[in-house]
């Protein structure tokens, strides 16, 4: 039996609603598969902010550094006027987010979009359009204007600075690439070079590292502006995308509508002493305590902490298949279909298979047994 330290970060308003769903199915998972999860929960957010003074306490940022892997719902409290809106900026929840990725080191997000076979209907975009769509967005995390000084709100001046350094570039361009390597062999860079240095920058070095590593995948570059039109137009004619921490931010909420909701998209957050594993979506308090939050991106995220942080593809392939046999069925609301985040969540456990082996990853004459090797 492998025990699993998981520190779990629920934060705020949906946060807690798509955590506990979450975690939920991890508890129904363990036993079919041999895992065994430790989940420690850890203040962050808002919450976090009322009851200890800062998003990011000291007891969490010396917590997720003991865990295996660390689990994050979402935080922040509504869009405009609210006291946690009102703090200093370092106080602020997004000065958390911001702490905790830093802290952990974890430079290369990964964002994957997938429009699943029969669930094209759940895309707004023509079915024939949205089939197909399988593409990784590939987003640099820890540098560029979120974090670039100088920076100043100022009475009569607002600064903020997009920096990069070449280190910065090359090693999530290395991540791109070689995430490539492991999909169809394409990556294109999207960037604002025809207008911005760093950007100019950003394309200098990733065509270096490329004729230098990498000749083997394709390369190909796009203007940011470009790239939003053509990710609507014909998402399927990406694979991977590599862009800054700001454009990454904008591009993956816009392609999270493909597969139908920002509901549904995960992500991975690598490269540093742990990973950090969260929707994409925030904590979105029009909808919180309602039973309307779709918990299909956590879920997808803790497969992909299954996948690349505690090294259980199987259990990953397994959970990954019973959310989509349960989206196949009846989808939550934001997707148009009729399940609560409850009723969602039971649908997901009772499409888990029975028994879920890392060999064989089947477990033969198991009935209910549907996993798949990935
Ligand atoms: P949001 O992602 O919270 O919500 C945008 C829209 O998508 C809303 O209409 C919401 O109802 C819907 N939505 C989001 N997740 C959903 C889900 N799982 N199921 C169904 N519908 C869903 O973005 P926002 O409103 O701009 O931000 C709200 C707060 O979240 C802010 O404080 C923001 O800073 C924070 N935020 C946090 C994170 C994070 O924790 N990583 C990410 C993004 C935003
Ligand atoms: C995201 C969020 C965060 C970001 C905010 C809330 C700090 O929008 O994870 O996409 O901008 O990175
Ligand atoms: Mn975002």
């Amino acid at each position: 039996m492998t025990r699993h330290r998981i520190a779990v970060l629920a934060g705020d308003f949906i946060g807690p609603e798509v955590i506990d769903a979450t975690l939920e199915v991890l508890e129904a998972l363990a036993p079919r598969t041999g895992l065994a999860f430790d989940f420690t929960p850890l203040p962050f957010g808002g919450h976090a902010i009322d009851r200890h003074g800062a998003p990011l306490p000291e007891v969490t940022k010396a917590g997720v550094l003991e865990a295996d892997a660390v689990l994050m719902g979402s935080a922040g409290g509504p869009v405009g006027d609210h006291p946690w809106n009102r703090l200093p900026r370092e106080l602020r929840v997004e000065s958390g987010i911001l702490g905790l990725r830093r802290h952990l080191g974890v430079y290369a997000n990964l964002r994957p979009v997938a429009v699943f076979e029969g669930l094209e209907h759940l895309s707004p975009l023509k079915p024939e359009i949205a089939r197909g769509t399988d593409l990784l967005i590939v987003r640099e995390l820890t540098g560029g204007i979120y974090f670039g000084k100088p920076s100043q709100n100022g009475p009569d001046r607002g600064v903020s600075t997009d920096v990069y350094e070449r280190h910065e570039v090359e090693r999530i361009a290395r991540s791109a690439f070689e995430a490539a390597r492991l999909r169809r062999g394409r990556v294109t860079s999207v960037d604002k070079a025809n207008v911005l240095d760093v950007s100019q920058f950003w394309r200098d070095v990733v065509i270096g590292v490329h004729a230098t590593e990498f000749t083997d995948v394709a390369l190909d570059h796009l203007y940011v502006d470009n790239a939003a039109m053509q990710l609507v137009r014909d998402p399927g004619a990406f694979d991977v995308v590599v862009t800054a921490n700001l454009f990454g931010d904008i591009l993956s909420d816009l392609a999270a509508v493909l597969p139908g909701s920002l509901g549904v998209l995960p992500s991975a957050s690598l490269g540093g002493h742990v990973g950090l594993y969260e929707p994409v979506h925030g904590s979105a308090p029009d909808i919180a305590g309602r039973d309307l939050a779709n918990p299909t991106g956590t879920l997808l995220s803790a497969a992909m902490m299954l996948r690349f942080g505690l090294g259980a593809p199987a259990a990953a392939d397994a959970l990954e298949g019973a959310v989509r046999a349960a989206l196949a069925e009846d989808p939550t609301r934001d997707l148009g279909g009729t399940r609560g985040t409850s009723a969602f969540t039971a649908a997901v456990i009772a499409a888990l298979p029975a028994r879920v082996t890392s060999g064989a990853r089947v477990a033969p004459g198991d009935p209910g047994a549907t996993a798949t090797a990935g």
